[in-house]
């Protein structure tokens, strides 16, 4: 029988759940064309969320494309312009022999090289000389606009990690190439989305960078907690199971309501229920969980310095005021300074979220085994 929750994949129809207002947000965005940049954590549904919205999108316009990039493999201008040309083209055309076309008639001074793969009805690739689109970066970064115009459709264009560009080799000079043709576009709207949320917010709300106030920004949350309850309840049913209310809210209380581990944990929670899943199902199924990913949390862990793992302590214990000389003193903390860079190093790291000044966990598992297992020792 098939498991009835999804992690790691994208969540689509019945596996997805709650952000209504972000979906209706979204959908009008894409529909008038109007630029968004999505920030939040990795794994708490931004793709999922994208990928929902651009579906219903293009459902209720028909004069609508949208083009998805990820520059999670990107790490140069040169591959980010032959990804861009080509997810443009493929997105806007509908069988390969017009891509081929397409490819051709929209350069001029480019000279694009079009291979194709041997599935033909997916794979068209496209590629460039570096040299010429140094040269000339302007026909592909206004392709979307131009073939937009000449087709009479409006096209969006959803790109993933986002961040990535700012480790290209000249990324102030590289997005301010970007966004003076971007903002010009008429018939194309962009869509920009990543995990790294200091990054992100350097790039977008820093009044000296080029992309500041380029769109709306959206900042994703974790998913409520009448949701997931509603929609665990809802997938147990499906499976000819049931799970109690207690359970359900214990699922979203030991993960924190993030949405990935919500998902694996109910998961983990129905193999192990013949009928009715329960309190002592979940504990059980949440034990297993944290010594699955014990052994990542250590390598983790090793990688940290003393002072960051002094100043975690005392996060996690909740304190107050960490600054404070007898805090310090207690979790042998040496200064201010040391909390202050023991912060921005472990935001940096992805382990700590900084949401205005407040600093929390980023993983839930992570922050439940430090404190009931490796400080606990
Ligand atoms: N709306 C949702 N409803 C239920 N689960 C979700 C939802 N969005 C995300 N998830 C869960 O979180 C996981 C990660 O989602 P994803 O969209 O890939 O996040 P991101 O792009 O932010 O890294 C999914 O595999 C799924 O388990
Ligand atoms: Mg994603």
């Amino acid at each position: 029988m098939e498991t009835p929750f999804v992690f790691g994949k994208i969540a689509t129809d019945k596996n997805f759940t709650d952000r209504e207002q972000e979906t209706a947000c979204l959908v009008q965005n894409f529909k008038s064309l109007i630029n968004t940049i999505i920030i939040s954590p990795r794994r708490w549904g931004k793709s999922s969320l994208v990928n929902k919205a651009a579906n219903l999108a293009m459902e209720q316009d028909d004069k609508l494309r949208i083009c998805h990039i990820d520059l999670f493999n990107v790490r140069s201008e040169e591959n980010f312009y032959a990804l861009l040309a080509k997810k443009i083209i493929s997105a806007t055309s509908s069988r390969w022999e017009e891509a081929v076309e397409n490819a051709k008639k929209f350069f001029s001074r480019l000279v694009p090289k079009i291979t194709i793969g041997a599935d033909p009805a997916n794979e068209v690739s496209i590629d460039f000389d570096w040299e010429d689109v140094k040269h000339n970066p302007d026909e592909v970064l206004d392709l979307a606009e131009r073939i937009a115009k000449e087709k009479g459709i409006k096209i969006v264009v959803c790109v993933d990690e986002f961040q990535n560009m700012a480790e290209f080799s000249e990324p102030d000079y590289f997005q301010k190439k970007l966004r003076s043709h971007w903002q010009l576009h008429q018939h194309v709207a962009y869509c920009l989305y990543g995990s790294k949320r200091h990054m992100m917010m350097e790039v977008f709300t820093n009044s000296s960078k080029p992309f500041y106030k380029f769109g709306n920004l959206m900042f994703l949350g974790k998913i409520e907690t009448s949701c997931l309850v509603a929609f665990f309840n809802c997938r147990f049913a499906d499976t000819g199971k049931s799970i109690t209310d207690a359970a359900s809210h214990l699922i979203a209380e030991l993960t924190d309501n993030h949405p990935y581990y919500a998902q694996q944990l109910a998961q983990l929670s129905w193999l192990r229920t013949k009928d009715e899943c329960t309190v002592e199902i979940v504990r059980e199924a949440h034990a297993a969980l944290v010594e699955q990913l014990s052994l990542l949390f250590v390598t983790i862990t090793e990688a940290l310095t003393t002072q960051q793992l002094n100043y975690m302590k005392a996060l996690l214990a909740g304190e107050k005021s960490i600054t404070s000389t007898e805090v310090m003193h207690r979790y042998h903390i040496s200064s201010a300074t040391s909390i202050s860079r023991s912060k921005s190093a472990l935001v940096k790291n992805d382990i700590l979220d900084n949401q205005a000044g407040v600093y929390s966990f980023q993983d839930p598992i992570y922050a439940y085994w430090l404190k009931t297992q490796y400080f606990a020792e």
